[in-house]
């Protein structure tokens, strides 16, 4: 599927002020926003609104206020245009990111149109870490979810235990690359693993205990590590990078953290995509922009994975209108009694 524009307005500068999204603040920024930001799409994909056939919009699952005000919005264009209003849920239009045709999607194996069904998903942002197996458009079920924090959540609160700064992810992922030596070959730092033996559910709350843990040890033993000898060698040390300086110590906790994190990811969408015979593996969400679990999954997958570019992970417009598309096709359409879903689940049955 071919885009002709995506305009995306950052509230990131606004929301890293406050060490995290201000709801009341998120919804305003939208409101402002929001008509500007359509009116350019359509001016950079050299259109206008008498060729759009449909509007897609996300209904949730997300912050209320600023759902209501796209809701609103595209409930106006429905009516002004007269044309079909299609509801999309936000976790699957990241998932159809996997279905854009854009430069710089990672394909391995596999050819570029569309991924082949049965495809296993591994859904990971902010809010969500869920394993869906997708049969077919509109085929969706969830194999897989956080029992707790979700992968992006976790990364953002060990982010701000190590005085990282927001968003975490970006910032774990480049503090990560600044330890030294072989992530892999590092025993020492390594953080026990919640397998969640016997489920592909996941839970990530007891790494971000374990880290609070070892930066309190830290701290009241003189700022010196706590636990393994090994771990002297880098007290001292800083190292330096493109968010500044930071020590040593830091960084590789950071990259025991992500090592952890990424090591059950991997392994279970690899066990899941085999249990239920997916012919791909996708992933999709904003954790999904991480380096190492691209290189991990890659490395690991036994059938061919495909992922998005780094623009078409985070949140986006191009993958509401991709999921749309397949939705419609599907006659998903929705009257303006449409109303917002603020803790819609992806295998809901009715999806409005
Ligand atoms: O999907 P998304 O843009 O927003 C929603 O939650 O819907 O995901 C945002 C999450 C944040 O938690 C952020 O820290 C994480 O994605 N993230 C990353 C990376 N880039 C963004 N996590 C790990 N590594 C990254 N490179
Ligand atoms: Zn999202």
């Amino acid at each position: 599927m071919t885009v002709r524009s995506s305009i995306v307005v950052s509230q990131e500068a606004l929301h890293r002020r406050w060490g995290g999204v201000v709801p009341e603040l998120a919804s305003r920024e939208h409101s402002l926003h929001i008509a500007p930001a359509v009116r350019q799409a359509l001016e950079v994909a050299g259109t206008s609104w008498s060729e759009i056939d449909a509007v897609a919009v996300t209904h949730g699952p997300g912050l209320a206020g600023a759902l209501v005000v796209g809701v609103n919005f595209a409930k106006a264009v429905a009516v002004a245009r007269s044309v079909p209003l299609v509801p999309v849920n936000h976790l699957e239009g990241h998932l159809y990111a996997n279905w854009l045709d854009v430069p710089g999607a990672l394909v391995t194996g596999a050819d570029h149109r569309g991924p082949e069904f049965p495809v296993l998903c591994l859904v990971v942002s902010g809010g969500h870490t869920e394993l869906v197996v997708v049969r077919g458009h509109g085929d969706l079920s969830v194999v897989g979810r956080t029992r707790d924090d979700a992968a992006g959540e976790a990364f953002d609160k060990v982010a701000r235990i190590l005085g990282l700064g927001y968003p975490g992810g970006p910032a774990i992922q480049a503090a990560a690359m600044l330890a030294p030596g072989e992530a892999a070959a590092d025993a020492a730092d390594a953080l026990t693993r919640p397998w969640m033996r016997g489920t592909l559910d996941f839970s990530f709350s007891g790494l971000k205990t374990a880290m609070l843990r070892q930066v309190e040890g830290d701290a009241s033993n003189g700022g010196r590590p706590v636990g393994n000898p090994s771990r002297m060698a880098g007290v001292a040390k800083s190292v330096v990078g493109q968010f500044g300086e930071i020590p040593e110590r830091t960084a590789r906790l950071a990259r025991a953290f992500q090592e952890a994190v990424v090591d059950v990811l991997v392994s279970k969408t690899c066990d899941a995509a085999e249990r239920f015979g997916a012919r791909e593996v996708v992933i999709a969400g904003g954790v999904a922009a991480n380096l190492r679990l691209r290189e991990a999954l890659v490395a690991r997958s036994k059938v061919p994975v495909r992922v998005p570019p780094l623009v078409y992970c985070t949140d986006n417009a191009a993958m509401i209108g991709a999921a749309g598309y397949f939705r419609l096709q599907l006659g998903h359409v929705a009257g303006t009694s449409l109303d917002i879903r603020p803790g819609l689940r992806l295998d809901d049955p009715n999806g409005m």
